[in-house]
């Protein structure tokens, strides 16, 4: 069977009796049968899904997790909403941010299935780190996350900390460094004192900013401090507390800072699949209303990051509100977005757009749009578009 390894998790999830992870392992279904073409049992899918989805969200213990809960790692204190935060000294701007499980409802992003894996391996350790101090082990959890911009890096940070039922010490290392590079070693210094002390998830993003002032040339001894500043600090980390780094620039990170985390995992821009769903999500019109359009931003979307792919299904969104629907087909409108979005459309996809609406449904076709999306996205018969597409 050709999803096997998808549905292995899925009833390993359901017998974990974890509603978010469950959806989310259907999910994985759905845009695996999307990718294969069999859009009728994705479609069939992903509506038993919805259906759960928001009969699930009504349910108020949505956030209490049963069996898997971490445990608490001794001595640590926990954190309130209203516990202060260090602040940097001259400024006396806050070091950090504190996001409580409760603050958001964070959907993981959709990421191919071998990322997925991962994440899944990932979360499972550090819900069980007692076995693995049971096996000799020493649970060190600790994940650096790499990718282009709005790629969902931030989003998985936040997910993951609500998975574990946590709270999140979030802050951005740019806005940890100072001027005064002494400044930058102690407020460094004072982050991880506070997240060492509270029972809490740290997320480091912008974490390359560290790696830049690495590269001044003018001031290299004291950017030796810092950077050792850093590494000291994710050593003493280590037993009080998961922490994920994120950064755009994995390629200024040295070898050294790479070594102190466990796993570095890499998030790609999505690929069609994911695209199709993403963009189905941003749409929220459900599977059976948009997803002709759903496909036609997706294809559009090529190379572009999750955050660009919104962008546009919502700018598309908000264009159709004002439209006459009956006399502008959702072709057309796709097209007048893509070509007045500051996000950058590849130009093979944007000379297809820019031809006369007749003149489309050939490419389009031969892209793999059926004549039903065909005559739907154009509004124009089935009959309309085979004939086009066959004319020479
Ligand atoms: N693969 C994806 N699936 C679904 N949504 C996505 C995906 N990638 C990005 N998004 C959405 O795009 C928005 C921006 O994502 P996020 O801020 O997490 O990206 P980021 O990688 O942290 O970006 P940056 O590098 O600019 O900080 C979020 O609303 C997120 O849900
Ligand atoms: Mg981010």
């Amino acid at each position: 069977m050709e999803h096997f390894p998808i549905v292995t998790s899925l009833v390993r999830v359901a017998l974990g009796n974890d509603s978010e992870r469950l959806n989310h392992q259907v999910q994985r279904l759905v845009d695996a049968l999307v990718a294969d073409g069999d859009s009728t049992q994705a479609a069939a899918l992903s509506k038993l899904l919805n259906r759960r989805t928001r009969s699930t969200e009504l349910a108020p213990s949505r956030l209490t997790r049963s069996g898997q809960a971490p445990t608490h790692i001794a001595g640590l204190e926990q954190l309130h909403p209203q516990t202060a935060v260090p602040v940097d000294k001259d400024s006396s701007a806050p070091l950090a941010t504190i996001i409580m499980p409760d603050d958001v409802v964070t959907t993981l992003p959709l990421f191919p299935a071998p990322v997925q894996d991962n994440i899944d391996a990932l979360l499972m350790e550090w819900m069980n780190a007692d076995r693995i101090r049971e096996a000799g082990l020493s649970p060190s959890p600790s994940l650096l996350v790499y990718g282009a911009p709005g790629t969902g890096k931030t989003t998985l940070a936040l997910w993951l900390a609500q998975q574990l039922g946590r709270p999140v010490v979030l802050a951005r290392l740019d806005g940890l460094i100072s001027s005064f590079l002494g400044t930058t070693a102690r407020n460094l210094g004072a982050l991880f004192a506070f997240a060492n002390r509270y029972d809490c998830v740290l997320v480091l993003d912008e974490f390359d900013a560290i790696a830049k002032v690495r590269d001044d040339p003018n001031e290299v001894g004291e950017i030796k401090r810092v950077v050792n500043a850093l590494l000291q600090n994710l050593d003493v980390r280590v037993g009080r507390g998961v922490t994920v780094a994120l950064t755009n620039h994995e390629a200024l990170l040295d070898p050294a800072i790479w070594r102190r985390f466990e796993v570095q995992l890499a998030v790609p821009k999505p690929a069609f699949a994911q695209r199709v769903q993403i963009a189905l999500r941003s749409l929220d019109a459900g599977e059976d209303n948009a997803r002709a359009e759903a496909l036609l931003l997706a294809w559009v979307a090529d190379g572009l990051s999750g955050a660009e792919l919104r962008t546009l299904a919502t700018k598309y969104r908000k264009r159709r509100l004002f439209v006459d629907a009956a006399a502008v087909p959702p072709a057309a409108t796709i097209a007048q977005v893509a070509d007045s979005t500051s996000v950058h459309i590849g130009e093979d996809v944007l000379s297809i757009l820019r031809l006369e609406p007749s003149r489309q449904l050939k490419p389009l076709h031969a892209a793999g749009f059926s004549h039903a999306d065909l005559a739907y996205l154009f509004d124009i018969s089935t009959k309309t578009v085979q004939r086009r597409v066959t004319e020479e």
